[in-house]
């Protein structure tokens, strides 16, 4: 399959190209061009530019991938070495990794010499599916995820999907969770779907991996192009990509971003004890909360960890970015494939929520 989706933002246009062993031709034409151009990469995809690396001696940065580089530190030293190696304004970032390569690297793009021009070669179904997607970049705190950051889009955005190969099977489920969270904030008939084929979709059958990679990113830019800087300007603003978020970051906070749970497995999570919330509040029906349950079950995603029922859990949501004073806004399903903004909901509540989960 090769497809082409261009989105407008605000000062450019982004090209995301779908096509299977394309990224290797990709990098090849942009070395050749006059650009100057700087390589951020997850060490895992090396191979990539190995051949090429030898020859053209390019500037790179090579990273070890995880939630452990969007920090600070990493953003400062990658920003000094760029410098010393002589980036300037008319340079070319090009990130290859996963999404924390890419939501550092888009931060770096998006700051350095006030920004320099940004592509990215996502290399993880989390990044192909969703992180690339839509512009958003930064790093963590201790305070919170994502805390720091700015809207800011890649030019290109080359989606390869050859990359999956060599990806764990803990990483395909973590992006996994993210294309169900697309599902059921949108689309039921994509769930059912879903239901259905999760198998060829686990085991990369390139028609399933594909078609799954083009429905998500065809669901996200829906709601990002409704509302890109997520204002709430309307009830389909991309604040409804956050289902599952509001738990889910708190969790990884919780874990201080370690390696014991992944994004997915935190959203995955979040999106059952969220779901579980907007059913014990009236809105979301048993039957269909069963439905989704067992879903998670079968595809053997997260569905619960112990510190949800930690205080600190609460304390963490409380800073969540979505929350405008001391109440919770949260995003929950009035049924599979459509999601509200829950304006208000008291912090004894939530608590009393999870305890009943
Ligand atoms: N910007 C956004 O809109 C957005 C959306 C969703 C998630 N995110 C962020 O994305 C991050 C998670 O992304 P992720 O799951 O890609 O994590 P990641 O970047 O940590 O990648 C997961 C693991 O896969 C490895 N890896 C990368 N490509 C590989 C390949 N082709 N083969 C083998 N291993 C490979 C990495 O080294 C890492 O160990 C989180 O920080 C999350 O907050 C951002
Ligand atoms: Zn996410």
């Amino acid at each position: 399959m090769i497809k082409k989706i261009t989105y407008k933002n605000d000062s450019q246009s982004t090209s995301i190209i779908i096509k299977n062993n394309f990224a290797k031709k990709y990098i090849n034409k942009q070395i050749k061009s006059n650009n100057k151009i700087f390589f951020i990469i997850d060490k895992k995809v090396k191979y990539i530019i190995k051949d090429l690396y030898k020859l053209n001696k390019l500037n790179c940065l090579f990273l070890d991938g995880g939630e452990q580089i969007k920090n600070i530190y990493t953003y400062n030293n990658i920003c000094e070495k760029l410098l010393s190696k002589k980036i300037d304004r008319k340079s070319i970032i090009i990130a290859i990794g996963g999404g924390t390569v890419g939501d550092l690297a888009g931060f770096v793009a998006s700051t350095l010499l006030r920004g320099v021009e940004f592509n990215y070669i996502p290399t993880t179904l989390l990044s192909q599916v969703d992180s690339s997607i839509g512009g958003k970049n930064g790093i963590n705190t201790k305070n919170g995820k994502n805390l720091i950051g700015v809207f800011y889009h890649p030019k290109e955005v080359i989606i390869d999907a050859s990359f999956l190969k060599t990806l764990s099977y803990r990483d395909i489920k973590s992006g996994y969770a993210e294309i169900v969270k697309h599902a059921l904030i949108k689309d039921y008939s994509f769930f059912i779907w879903l239901d259905t084929h999760y198998k060829k979709i686990f085991k990369l059958n390139q028609r399933y991996i594909e078609k799954t990679i083009y429905k998500s990113i065809l669901i996200k830019l829906w709601f990002a192009e409704k509302d890109p800087k997520e204002n709430l300007t309307n009830k389909y603003s991309r604040a409804m990509l956050n289902f599952g978020h509001t738990v889910g970051h708190a969790i990884e906070t919780y874990y201080k971003y370690s390696k014991k749970l992944n994004h997915g497995e935190a959203i995955s999570i979040g999106m059952i004890i969220e779901s579980n919330i907007a059913y014990q509040l009236g809105y979301l029906s048993n039957i269909e909360l069963n439905l989704i349950k067992d879903h998670f079950k079968k595809t053997k995603l997260k569905i619960l960890d112990r510190s949800i029922y930690s205080k600190k859990i609460l304390k963490i949501i409380q800073k969540d970015k979505k929350n405008f004073d001391d109440n919770i806004n949260m995003i929950l399903l009035k049924k599979i494939g459509e999601s509200f903004f829950k304006k208000n909901i008291n912090i004894a509540l939530v608590q009393k929520l999870l305890n009943k989960i």
